[in-house]
């Protein structure tokens, strides 16, 4: 399969179009931003991180009977997915409170939750990916009933996945961020899974192993990124 045209660059990713056009080829670059593209900068060597660990991720729930966009790992930084149509959601879960959900509540950052919570926004960035109940989404034709229900269920079994995986390597999941798409008609998980879309916390010491450490201009991020490479075995 031969790459072609760039079809698409956003903050994070490049998308080359491919000869057939069932598939695409996704380049992560290093580029990092913040509060919808306010704070702008580098991660050096982020695009290697995120995509081997988005395609070991996608590979586990694979085995899990998660089914994504993930076909082949062609170099550090490509990857050839399946072209899917993105639903326009972000689909968030959160196993303790912490980023916007701990500012809007005036909750403390680690606060246990009675059980995890599911958000969606809505992907646009004019408008800032605002939150939106399944409702809006539904009678605006974001999305549909069936689509949300799907989508839901995938993304609570995604959670209960690699709560459980990253637990094993001393990793507490604290919160996510995922995308789905369409395939053919049939819904799958798409975009990525990395330290840019997760709240990764040392288990002991609550150490931040994210891209908050970037955010909140911390320090270390490249060495979190790295970190969470060496915990999942991939460094
Ligand atoms: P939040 O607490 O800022 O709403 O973020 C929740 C999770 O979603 C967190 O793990 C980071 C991830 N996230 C993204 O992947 N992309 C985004 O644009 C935002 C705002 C959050």
């Amino acid at each position: 399969m031969e790459k072609k045209e760039l079809i698409y660059e956003g903050k994070a990713k490049k998308v080359y179009a491919m000869d057939d056009p069932d598939y695409c080829m996704v380049e992560y670059k290093d580029d990092a931003t913040a509060f919808n593209g306010l704070k702008k900068g580098t991660i050096r060597g982020k695009g290697v991180v995120n995509n081997k660990m988005s395609n070991f991720m996608f590979k586990l729930l694979a085995e899990k009977g998660i089914e994504t966009h993930f076909v082949k790992e062609i170099s550090d930084r490509e990857t050839i997915v399946k072209k899917v149509s993105i639903v326009p959601l972000e689909v968030i879960i959160r196993n303790k409170a912490a980023g916007s959900l701990a500012k809007k509540l005036g909750l403390e950052e680690g606060m246990e939750l009675k059980c995890p919570i599911l958000e969606f926004s809505y992907k646009n960035d004019e408008l800032g990916d605002p939150m939106i109940n399944n409702s809006q989404a539904i009678a605006c034709g974001i999305a549909t009933q069936e689509e949300i229900d799907v989508i839901s269920d995938m993304a609570y079994k995604v959670n209960d996945y690699m709560k459980e995986f990253f637990a094993g390597v001393g990793v507490e999941l604290i919160d996510f961020k995922l995308e789905f798409g369409k395939f053919h008609d049939k819904i799958i998980l798409a975009d990525e899974i990395s330290p840019d879309t997760c709240r990764f916390w040392d288990i002991k010491t609550h150490e931040k192993l994210d891209k908050d450490r970037f955010r909140r201009d911390m320090g270390g991020v490249e060495e979190a990124y790295a970190e969470m490479m060496k915990r999942i075995g991939l460094a």
